[in-house]
């Protein structure tokens, strides 16, 4: 026997990756159909129409598979995940096979009836969006009249009712000036919890950034106004805060890491590990029509392709940091760059780093024209 063939012989075998830990939480994307036109929608530009959602009985097989797989938040979301007429049962279903189930809604079209019937389903918390503090700038951001009073009342439904509410608002030059005001607003509403997410720019929302990108001197003073709320309301409001990536020096974890912690469905049943995946068109996406769920987290290409850090080029690859952040977001990596497999621009070590920065401070230097917005139409859905 040659030596080479020795040493093949006695060289341990290739490693295969350790097997990668169940994910926690489930987006159940149940439908892209939607009562609000909102300007900052990161759903994708192409919506996936109603003949095409999948039907109640595969959504509680995915609910069965996702429980036994090990999830166990599933976020019952969209477009407005009221507008299925099924979705007392989907939410008994997920109930009952052992989620935690939290309703994702706009609350601008639920009766008093159907929020009952989910409390009564089992519908364990309620995540109310809030796009304004008041009528006029919630007509401006979700191009709905009569919104913000609605939200109200739904409000005030769900926290008579005893089920836990959260307010998000997402944060753009809209409304940034209104986020202490929102902060109030969630105290008044009966809310335990809000979340002021500042816009990312994935889906509609790109469309819309020239006219959405808030000037930095404004996201510095959310940061102080957020710190000074959540010292003066211990106790009483949980305030969980997102910060823009393009004025960051480093980028964020995006969904706790590729294919580490959640997964997507798409209302027509695609699996993705983020929610804007869609946006990578080199992968390829199984559907929960043709594998089971535990097969596509574990043995679907796509989850494979950014899992870990077997991928990352330099300045990622020999980065401190590269098990922080897993090199950033995918998704901005290349509607950023064009490439994919880049370091996000959100990073200082990115050679993008500094154009992004100056492209969002002439963005927000523009002068703001409604006109110039466009509204979210949710009539091909
Ligand atoms: Fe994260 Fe890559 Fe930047 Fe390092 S170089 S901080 S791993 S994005
Ligand atoms: Fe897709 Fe960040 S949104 S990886």
């Amino acid at each position: 026997m040659s030596e080479t063939l020795l040493d093949r012989r006695d060289a341990p075998a290739p490693s295969r990756p350790p097997r990668p830990e169940p994910p926690i939480g489930l987006l159940a994307e149940l439908t892209h159909r939607c009562p609000l036109r909102c300007t900052y929608c990161s759903n994708p530009i192409e919506l996936e129409t109603r003949s095409a959602e999948l039907d109640t009985e595969t959504w509680k097989r995915v609910f069965t598979q996702a429980a036994e797989l090990g999830v166990i938040h599933v976020h019952l979301s969209g477009g407005e995940p009221t507008a299925r007429k099924d979705i007392v049962e989907l939410t008994r279903h997920a109930a009952e096979v052992g989620l935690y189930t939290n309703l994702i809604t706009s609350g601008v079209g639920v009766s008093e009836d159907q929020l009952d019937a989910l409390v009564e389903a089992g519908c364990d918390h309620i995540q109310l969006s809030m796009q304004g503090a008041d009528p006029e700038i919630t007509v401006a951001v979700a191009g709905m009249k009569g919104a913000f009073e609605r939200k109200q009342a739904f409000a005030e439904q769900v926290v008579r009712r005893g089920v836990p509410l959260t307010l998000n608002s997402v944060i753009h030059r809209q409304n940034i000036h209104q986020v202490p005001v929102m902060i109030e607003k969630a105290v008044e509403f009966g809310a335990k919890r809000i979340e002021i997410a500042h816009t990312q720019y994935y889906g509609w929302a790109l469309k819309n950034r020239a006219q959405l990108m808030p000037a930095k001197a404004d996201v510095d003073r959310t940061i102080e106004e957020v710190k000074e709320a959540r010292e003066r309301l211990k106790g009483t409001l949980v305030i969980d805060a997102v910060f823009p990536d393009y004025y960051a020096r480093y980028p964020k974890l995006c969904n706790g890491g590729w294919g580490t912690r959640t997964l997507s469905v798409t209302p027509s049943g695609k699996v993705l590990p983020c929610h804007a995946a869609e946006t990578l068109k080199h992968l390829d996406f199984w559907t929960v029509r043709d594998h089971g769920l535990a097969d596509i987290w574990y043995e679907s290409p796509a989850f494979e392709a950014y899992r870990g850090t077997g991928w990352m080029k330099e300045p990622c690859r020999s980065c401190e940091r590269r098990e922080v952040d897993f090199g950033g977001c995918r998704c901005q990596a290349l509607a950023l760059t064009g490439d994919p497999n880049a370091t996000d621009p959100a990073c200082i070590k990115s050679p993008h780093h500094e154009r992004i920065g100056d492209l969002a401070r002439t963005e927000a230097s523009l002068s703001t024209d409604p006109g110039a917005v466009t509204y979210r139409n949710f009539g091909a859905a």
